[in-house]
């Protein structure tokens, strides 16, 4: 068995942020969203993993993310040259997938940890040609929906159709037998111009294979939006995040921790109330802050006389004597968010394209 994690693309959703990096790399509890993908096909005993990558972003995962060994997995880069779809991205796979049976895993989605072993143990059990995961949502023309009859066999599937013919949505986690290729090979780009692995699996059913479903029961999401990376933010803290004080972190008497916090090494913290579930990263300094639930703080960053809640804040960012709380917020790397000197009432901005600023009237 091999996994597919898919990591190209080119993340317009998350612009900003996705300018400068992958989608894929933005980090959810302070850490990549891909790695948690990693991490599932580990904790699976999958051990042979592809990665697809663009020329765009390419580097920076491979950098990031290394050759898998951290994972006690294989990882091997695969490039695809433009992303033309995710049933394009299997086909530039074909040399390392071979005639291998696959997990798909679409490298911007999160399903609560453990999920994909026992669909793992369903599809080596029942051997179908193909497994999907469906789920509930209440927004599915964003995603590929699925109709479905009253046994629960999959009728048909359709890519962000405008009206909807149920509210299934198709998870971003497939299982295929080696017969998938053949389908690819046999289908046309969509009218948005992708190969589309929804397609792909309709070719299956058209041809009478046996294309299996699941309910997925436990969360998922799809991390394209700034909304659904905070909620993922929130639910991983939530989940998942245990106290950790790094030995040679700084805590000044002063600062007030209550509930589960994370702080890493080399990090200052001085005059805080920090309410957990809160993760703060390595070499930060904070002063004077107060730092509510559900947020994560990237890596040499600095908070002065902040109050911030329910965010992301990246590496190296400077936030400084905001006299308002920042709730809701997705803050890039290196960003400098202070008041504009001798002019405490004036905003003065250099804002990256495609940012959203929401200021409140006073
Ligand atoms: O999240 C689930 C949804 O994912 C499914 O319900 C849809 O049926 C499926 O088409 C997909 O829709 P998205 O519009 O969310 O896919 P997106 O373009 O965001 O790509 C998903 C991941 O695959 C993302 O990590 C980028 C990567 N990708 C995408 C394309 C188009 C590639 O690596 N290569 C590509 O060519």
């Amino acid at each position: 068995m091999k996994a597919l994690i898919l990591s190209g693309g080119k993340g317009t959703r998350l612009r900003p942020l996705t300018y400068t990096g992958a989608k894929q790399l933005v980090p959810v509890a302070n850490k990549p969203i891909l790695w948690y993908g990693i991490e599932e096909m580990a904790n699976a005993g999958i051990t042979d993993i592809g990665i697809i990558i663009s020329p765009e972003t390419g580097a920076e995962v491979q950098n990031k993310t290394g050759n898998g060994e951290k994972f006690g997995v294989n990882i091997t880069y695969i490039l695809q040259d433009q992303p033309a779809g995710l049933a394009h991205a299997v086909k530039v796979a074909r040399d390392f997938l071979k005639d291998s049976p696959f997990v798909m895993y679409l490298g911007d989605n999160l399903i609560q940890q453990g999920d994909l072993s026992s669909f793992l143990d369903k599809f080596i059990q029942q051997q179908p040609d193909t497994l999907i995961l469906l789920r509930e949502v209440n927004n599915p023309s964003a995603f590929g929906v699925a109709k479905i009859d009253e046994h629960g066999r999959v009728l048909q599937l359709i890519e962000k159709p405008k009206i909807p013919p149920s509210n299934l949505a198709l998870v971003g986690v497939y299982f295929f037998s080696d017969i998938i290729h053949y389908a690819i090979d046999n289908i046309q780009p969509s009218p948005r111009g992708e190969l589309e692995i929804t397609d792909a699996i309709q070719y299956l059913i058209d041809q009478e294979k046996q294309v299996s479903a699941c309910n997925l029961a436990g969360w998922w999401l799809d991390t394209g939006k700034k909304d659904d990376l905070l909620e993922a933010n929130r639910l991983i803290l939530d989940t998942y995040l245990k106290t950790s004080i790094a030995i040679d972190s700084q805590i000044d008497p002063q600062t007030k921790i209550s509930g589960r916090v994370q702080i890493g090494h080399g990090s200052i913290i001085n005059n805080c109330t920090i309410r957990g579930p809160v993760v703060i990263g390595d070499n930060c300094h904070l002063e004077n802050c107060f730092i509510g639930p559900y947020t994560s703080i990237g890596d040499h960053s600095t908070l002065i006389e902040s109050d911030l809640e329910h965010s992301v804040i990246l590496d190296s960012a400077r936030i400084e004597k905001i006299n308002q709380r920042i709730i809701d917020s997705l803050i890039g790397q290196r960003t400098r968010l202070t008041v504009a000197p001798h002019h405490p009432k004036a905003l003065r901005l250099l804002i990256g394209d495609d940012s959203q600023i929401e200021l409140t009237a006073i």
